[in-house]
């Protein structure tokens, strides 16, 4: 039943955004079981330095981070947990600090969150973790006065995902699931020299175009769709002064694809499929975005380059 709702979910969106001028697919999708796996992949770059980033600030100044919580006793939900390897490291150090913690992890795959329990039951079999399955919004409103003092954790710069306004809501979504004295713990990759940033999305084995096809490999897969993979490349470009990196798909030839049902879309020699955005931060951006929203305190902790920021508000 629920893979029937959400396939039908996926359908529709992927039709809807084939239909738009210029074509957009969005990047929710690209975390099937193989974009997952690839996703792992891309972590692990060289050139995709955020995730070793933002992992030297948990090793180092999750205690400093600690200090600003005085609660003993904090739920940490975390939005997007993903495998969890990087959250591991920040609750070992906070339970090191002497918190009782209980770890949520959310995400919209359960594929990803499987891997999270047993990767964080490895390190502390301990942790109490309830898992939960779904869209941000929906859980949120559920849980929301269900918790002790509440740390939103929103790691791996997700929160790039969302552009300008979409941002802002996205926060102030956050801001009104937290009651007064609660947290938000946000991941941020940095305004930065742009061909660092864009090398990050562009990376030489090409795990990144894989990543990008996958995409359309997944429609092939699940709406019966037949894109010629081969026929499509990878094409990610950095604006430096908007602080957005971008990602597209470049049909290489006219073609048309057809679905299961019959639908057909067609493309001219070089159309773009648009599917993704990053938008990275100075740290004097966020600090307004916190105010704006109406965090009453905004603390940045940075790794040794400056790179990414692991930023605690307050409400
Ligand atoms: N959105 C994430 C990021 O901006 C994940 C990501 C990395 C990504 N490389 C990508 C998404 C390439 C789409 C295409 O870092």
């Amino acid at each position: 039943m629920d893979k029937q709702v959400a396939t039908s979910e996926f359908e529709v969106d992927v039709k809807a955004g084939l239909s738009k001028v210029p074509k957009q697919l969005s990047s929710k999708y690209f975390y099937d079981k193989k974009g997952d796996q690839l996703f792992q992949e891309i972590m692990k770059l060289e050139e995709y330095y955020l995730p070793a980033c933002e992992a030297e600030i948990l090793r180092t100044q999750t205690f400093s981070i600690a200090d600003r919580i005085p609660d003993q006793q904090v739920d940490v939900l975390e939005l997007g947990a993903g495998d969890g390897s990087k959250t591991v490291i920040f609750l070992e150090n906070l339970i090191k600090s002497d918190k009782k913690i209980k770890y949520i992890p959310m995400d919209i795959s359960s594929n990803i969150l499987e891997i999270n329990k047993e990767n964080i039951h490895k390190t502390i079999p301990d942790l109490d973790i309830e898992p939960v399955t779904g869209d941000y919004f929906h859980t949120m409103q559920i849980l929301k006065d269900q918790m002790n003092t509440k740390l939103v954790l929103f790691l791996g710069s997700n929160i790039g995902n969302y552009r300008g306004e979409a941002a802002v809501r996205f926060l102030q979504m956050v801001h009104g699931f937290l009651h007064q004295g609660d947290y938000l713990l946000m991941g941020v990759d940095l305004k930065k020299n742009p061909k660092t940033i864009l090398a990050a999305y562009n990376d030489k084995k090409g795990v990144t175009k894989n990543f990008n096809l996958n995409l359309l490999e997944r429609i092939n897969r699940e709406l019966g769709a037949d894109f010629n993979v081969t026929a499509f490349d990878h094409y990610p470009c950095y604006d430096p002064v908007a602080g957005i990196a971008f990602s597209y798909l470049v049909s290489l030839e006219a073609q048309k694809v057809t679905f299961e049902d019959g639908t057909e879309f067609g493309f001219k020699i070089n159309e773009l499929i648009h599917t993704e955005v990053s938008q990275k931060y100075s740290l004097e951006e966020l600090s307004i975005l916190g105010s704006k929203i109406g965090f009453s305190e905004v603390r940045h902790f940075t790794d040794e380059k400056g790179y990414f920021s692991t930023s605690l508000f307050k409400k």
